[in-house]
């Protein structure tokens, strides 16, 4: 019998403050994007923003819908505004944060795993890491140095003929 083990490491940081001027930036724009959420279902607004590697950056929100499948998470709403405006191109970090109606918004929230799915292809079919920056509206923030270490034994297109 062989056992295998999976870890991967990331940084917490106390505060906002020790982010790197770029990154903060990228925060401030996924909380602006906050803002267009379409969240009036689950009242958990969430906004993200990526920088690519052409050096813009592009952001999105969740958007929900009255068939509650249809909802989409900000991440890949952000995904897909990237594809469509930036087609083929490498995403270098996404800040992910969130604000629920009548809670506190003080700690990191991780990406769903229907996401961490999508992050992981685009990672992988652009042949690049995407750094992870989440953070509530307050609080400890963590960075994840590439979004594939979230999803351990992934089904992957290699399966695919
Ligand atoms: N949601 C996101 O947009 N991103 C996440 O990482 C977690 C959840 C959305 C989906 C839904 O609109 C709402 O938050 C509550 O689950």
């Amino acid at each position: 019998m062989l056992r295998q083990s999976h870890s991967f490491s990331f940084e917490v940081l106390d505060t906002e403050t020790e982010l790197l001027p770029a990154d903060m930036a990228l925060l401030k724009m996924a909380r602006v994007a906050i803002g267009n959420a379409y969240a009036p279902y689950s009242k958990f607004r969430v906004g993200a923003a990526a920088r690519l590697a052409n050096g813009h950056t592009v952001s999105g929100s969740n958007q929900e819908n009255a068939s509650f499948p249809a909802g989409i998470c900000a991440e890949r709403v952000l995904l897909s505004a990237i594809a469509a405006l930036h087609p083929n191109t490498a995403i270098e970090t996404i800040a992910i944060s969130y604000q629920p109606e009548e809670k506190e918004s003080e700690h990191p929230i991780s990406p769903c795993g229907i996401c961490r799915q999508s992050l992981l292809e685009y990672e992988h079919r652009m042949n690049h890491p995407i750094r992870l920056i989440l953070a509530g509206m307050k609080g400890r923030v963590f960075i994840i140095p590439r979004a594939d270490s979230l999803l351990p034994l992934a089904f992957t297109n290699d399966e695919l003929a």
